[in-house]
């Protein structure tokens, strides 16, 4: 058996890390990498615990391992904020993101998704990522921000560079700190001439929050900007994607989506517990702690392995491992837990879902080229960067 070795950077782990995933449940739960120092939990009742104790597990000193440190330079992300502070903003931001204001974007959602659609149909084949995954998610968060469409092609573009990391290497690449500079310098800009009442969006009404009776900062102000506009983008644009991988590989089970759209729903959730677009969380220990006999000590990075717990047989029991759009789980870990628990799911479940059924409504017999793909590689983004699908075409009625 070759040495246990995860490296969240690696490119030959992205192609599958289930296999070393297993490994560090089975033989490693508490695992320690002396290279890039980090401990990874595993196992599924351990990184619920860890996303639950965030007094034990602080975010604040980054959520991406390769940040650590790094943390309020550029702006403050309440994703970078333990309770009670975190609770505060959080408090805020629910107020005007609110379920009520998602529900009612799902029309709007599947105009945006159509659009892309209704330009590739009549050519029987497209990069499924490059014109239609890829840019309406970007289109949805610009929306909900209040983002000029002229403005979204541009900042797409930014908020990619932020994600890559080259093979195997923790530093951040020079394109993902240009990328994150530039998305920081638009929103600056853009803070600077936004008008509350006037204009929409929520970016205008972040200027009016007060958080202890006082306005949200500039650091504050760009915290949240950039945390939607990646978070909103990033994380959803890479979920459909593999979902369409996926189901190109689980043909019955496309077909019975095809057959019976209800089934929607449900195969987002499988998706997602599957093979999540966000694989791991970063946290710092705040005190020692010890688990499965090893000592973890205050002051080190631990990395919350959402991508393994999801797999863990002790969970979700022997099929674990099989993608199953029947399965019902009663829960998974794809959005995190506890405080931090993903604010957009359900915008994120409604774009996955009304993607999936104009997807399958309107080109159902899609063939994924696999020779052509081309995965993305960041630390813990999984997705692709390039999915050429062919099909029937479709041309409008007339
Ligand atoms: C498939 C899509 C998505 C996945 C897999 C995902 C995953 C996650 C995860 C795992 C966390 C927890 C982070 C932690 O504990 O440190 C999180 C937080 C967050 N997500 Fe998502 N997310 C998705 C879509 C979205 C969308 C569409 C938005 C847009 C509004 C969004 C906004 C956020 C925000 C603002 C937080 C921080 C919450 C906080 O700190 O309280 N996410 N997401």
């Amino acid at each position: 058996m070759p040495e246990l070795v995860y490296n969240p950077y690696a490119f030959s782990l992205h192609e599958d890390p289930y296999v070393v995933y297993r490994r560090l449940r089975d033989e490693a739960p508490v695992y320690w990498n002396p290279e890039l120092e980090f401990w990874a939990l595993s196992r599924f009742d351990d990184v619920h615990e860890g996303f639950r104790d965030h007094a034990t597990l602080s975010s604040a000193n980054g959520v991406a391992l390769e940040n650590r440190g790094r943390v309020g330079d550029q702006f403050r992300q309440m994703i970078e904020m333990d309770p009670p502070e975190h609770s505060a903003f959080r408090q805020l931001v629910s107020r005007v993101f609110t379920g009520r204001r998602v529900a009612e974007m799902e029309a709007q959602i599947r105009t945006i998704v159509s659009g892309y659609l209704d330009a590739v149909t009549a050519k029987g084949e497209a990069d499924l990522v490059a014109e239609v995954t890829g840019p309406f998610p970007m289109d949805v968060i610009s929306v909900v921000l209040g983002i000029p469409e002229g403005d979204r092609a541009e900042l797409r573009r930014h908020a990619d560079e932020v994600m890559v990391r080259d093979d195997g290497k923790i530093e951040m690449p020079k394109v993902a700190l240009d990328g994150m500079l530039a998305l920081v310098a638009y929103f600056a800009e853009d803070l600077r001439g936004r008008r509350p009442h006037v204009d929409p969006g929520l970016i205008s009404e972040f200027l009016e929050l007060k958080v202890d009776g006082r306005s949200l900062t500039k650091l504050e102000l760009l915290g949240f900007c950039t945390l939607f506009v990646i978070a909103g983008h990033e994380t959803t644009t890479k979920m459909v994607a593999n979902a369409v991988e996926l189901l190109d590989r689980h043909p019955d089970q496309r077909r019975q989506l095809i057959d019976d759209p209800t089934l929607i729903p449900a195969a987002v959730e499988e998706v997602l517990r599957f093979h999540n677009s966000t694989q791991y969380m970063h946290r710092t220990l705040t005190r020692d702690i010890e688990r499965h006999g090893q000592i973890m000590r205050e002051g080190q990075s631990v990395l919350l392995v959402i991508g393994a717990a999801n797999h863990d047989e002790r969970e979700f029991g022997p099929t674990a491992e099989n993608f199953d759009i029947h399965r019902r789980a009663e829960r998974h870990l794809a959005f995190g837990y506890g405080a931090h628990f993903c604010l957009g799911a359900a915008l994120a479940r409604m774009e996955g879902r009304v993607a999936l059924e104009e997807i399958h409504r309107r080109i159902p017999d899609y063939v994924v080229d696999r020779d052509r793909a081309r995965r993305f590689h960041s630390g813990n983004v999984t997705g692709w960067t390039s999915l050429p699908i062919t099909f029937t075409p479709q041309y409008p009625a007339v």
